[in-house]
């Protein structure tokens, strides 16, 4: 069976589980971490070697308190408690969004897992916590420009014509070309430049959305829909999936042999 090397998931469905069993939304929330476990482990099975799961995104703040303030309590446990698998199964644990409005707590947890799990050869789990696929784009394109403008040799350069305000606008203009800002450069400037393209993207509970996830990383991946909700999601559902991935044809514009 073809087999995709990085599947990313959208965890959607605790709330809508939880409510649906006369539970709170919190409950919904930790049953969810258990599936967590569940697909890690599948995916250990299935020896695919990178997993993303979109954790909170940086719309989700716009939670009650409440709601926010538990799911970053789970996020500390989870990492804490699932270290010692992690080192065992041989998992590099990272993760992707805007680290700075992390609470402080949950970013110590995560760094310490980060640190502690950095040899991990199996399976590369990255966690998208306070993610936002627009402000990764935005954030490249700062990082490239500022690549550019700040290499010794430019710096230079601008230094030598700072005077010519039309040689500085037509060196500027050079700068920023095709040539110069290449979708090389761009790519390293993205929050995670080594981690390769989702091949497969699940998204649970039946919305059929990216809801600002993985933007530039999704343009050619495999989607996989499911009404599932995230507490509920099971080896089954995790099989089915990679057996409609094995099915799909991936043409990236070709045609077929
Ligand atoms: C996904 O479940 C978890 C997070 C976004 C943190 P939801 O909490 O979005 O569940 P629903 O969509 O309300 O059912
Ligand atoms: C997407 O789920 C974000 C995560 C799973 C973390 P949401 O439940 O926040 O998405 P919308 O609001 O329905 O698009
Ligand atoms: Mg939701």
């Amino acid at each position: 069976m073809n087999l995709p090397k990085h599947i990313a998931i959208i965890m959607d469905g605790n709330g809508r589980w939880a409510t649906e069993k006369g539970l709170s939304r919190s409950e919904g929330h930790l049953a969810g971490a258990k599936t967590v476990e569940l697909v890690i482990k599948e995916c250990l099975h299935y020896n695919i070697p990178h997993l993303s799961l979109y954790a909170f995104s940086t719309e989700n703040w716009n939670r009650p308190k409440e709601e926010v303030n538990y799911l970053f309590e789970l996020f500390c446990e989870f990492v804490a408690k699932e270290l010692s698998l992690m080192q065992e199964e041989s998992i590099r644990f990272s993760m992707v969004g805007d680290k700075s409005k992390l609470p402080e707590s949950t970013l110590e947890a995560l760094e310490n897992a980060i640190q502690q799990t950095q040899h991990g050869n199996k399976l590369e789990l990255t966690l998208a916590l306070n993610y936002s696929g627009t402000q990764e784009l935005l954030y490249a394109s700062r990082q490239s420009a500022i690549k550019l403008l700040t290499n010794p040799q430019n710096l230079q350069e601008i230094q030598n014509i700072a005077q010519n305000t039309s040689a500085l606008a037509q060196y500027f203009t050079t700068l920023f070309s095709e040539e110069n800002y290449t979708e090389e450069l761009f790519r390293s400037s993205l929050y995670l430049p080594n981690l390769p393209d989702p091949d497969l993207i699940i998204r649970t509970s039946g919305e059929l959305r990216l809801s600002n996830f993985y933007l530039i990383q999704a343009a050619y991946s495999e989607f996989y829909f499911t009404q599932t909700y995230w507490p509920d999601f099971s080896e089954q559902d995790f099989a089915q999936a990679l057996q409609a991935y094995s099915q799909r044809k991936r043409r990236f514009g070709k045609i077929e042999k």
